[in-house]
């Protein structure tokens, strides 16, 4: 299928990022979002990335220009038709908001449209089911920070059929980007192996074994890491890496996955991570 338009669902780090690389790499892009405050940070971020591009000698000016006409943003998805081909979806790690999201879609897009869901952890299987059209429907899993990172693992629920696996193939490559096929099991491959490493790291400082920066340092001079787990987690979010914990305890019904309590409080307490300006550590941009 030839896509030419995608629509975006959610304009937080990570929408914001995937309507950047889809726009840069010159499809028309919508973007939207419940709350019009992401929406305008959205667009904020992704014209710093391409001025900082610009900056580096990576981009043209006139390239910006053109990549900004292609991106629409959409303050109320029911005003006008939707006519993507290919809808992405990036709103929180929730499966009740992501299914909501998803029923809502089925009723406005078109029928042949394709539906990804950039979901961490989530079963693709489950939401796909809340569709009419399950077989049109995929995992598409960017990594943080979109424009930089090479890999997109794709996830096939029971019902993806091998022409929706094709163009979101296609689609991944015309991003510049390499894929992996996964099954679809918690945490797929990425965070199975990473988010029990991050939560191994909270609870080290939860038990007074080292300090945050100690913790961190460890990871990067001895692992090799370019960012220690603790950090990492902070530019995740940590709202998103308990969500994946949650959805990995209660998926494996396993207690090596149980949330770290300092995790759990550092959500409670607002702390987000970098989106929030403090986490394990504090930002100031
Ligand atoms: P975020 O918190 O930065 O952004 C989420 C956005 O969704 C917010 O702007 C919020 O206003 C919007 N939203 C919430 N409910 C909505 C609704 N019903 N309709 C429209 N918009 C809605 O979160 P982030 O980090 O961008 O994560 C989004 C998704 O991407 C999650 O499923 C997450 O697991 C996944 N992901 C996150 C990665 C990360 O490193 N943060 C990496 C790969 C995937």
């Amino acid at each position: 299928m030839t896509v030419k338009e995608i629509m975006v669902i959610g304009a937080g780090q990570m929408g914001a990022g995937i309507a950047l690389v889809f726009a840069r790499s010159g499809y028309e892009v919508k973007l939207y979002d419940a709350d019009i405050e992401a929406l305008r940070r959205g667009k904020q971020y992704i014209e710093k990335v391409f001025e900082k591009d610009i900056a580096k000698g990576k981009m043209e000016a006139d390239t910006k220009e053109k990549a900004l006409n292609r991106l629409q943003l959409v303050v109320d998805l029911e005003a006008d038709p939707i006519t993507a081909d290919f809808i992405i979806e990036a709103v929180v790690e929730k499966l009740e908001v992501k299914k909501e999201v998803f029923r809502k879609l089925d009723e406005l897009a078109p029928t042949h449209t394709i539906f990804a869901t950039n979901t961490s952890s989530l079963p693709i299987t489950e939401i796909a089911a809340v569709t009419g059209r399950a077989e049109q429907f995929i995992g598409m899993h960017f990594m943080n920070p979109v424009p930089v990172m090479k890999l997109v693992e794709i996830i096939r629920g029971l019902e993806t059929s091998e022409s929706t696996c094709q163009t979101v193939q296609e689609l991944t490559e015309a991003l510049g980007k390499q894929d992996v096929e996964v099954k679809d099991f918690p945490g797929f491959v990425s965070n199975r192996i990473l988010m029990p490493m991050i939560n191994e790291a909270v609870y080290t400082v939860f038990e007074g074994i080292a300090s945050i920066e100690d913790v961190d340092q460890v990871m990067k001079l001895g692992m090799n890491h370019p960012m220690g787990p603790l950090q990492l987690a902070d530019f995740i979010g940590l709202d998103t890496c308990l969500s994946i914990m949650e959805i990995l305890h209660e998926g494996f019904g396993d207690s090596k996955y149980r949330p770290c309590p300092l995790l759990r409080q550092y959500v409670q307490a607002g702390r987000l991570g970098k989106k929030a300006g403090r986490g394990f550590y504090t930002y100031s941009d």
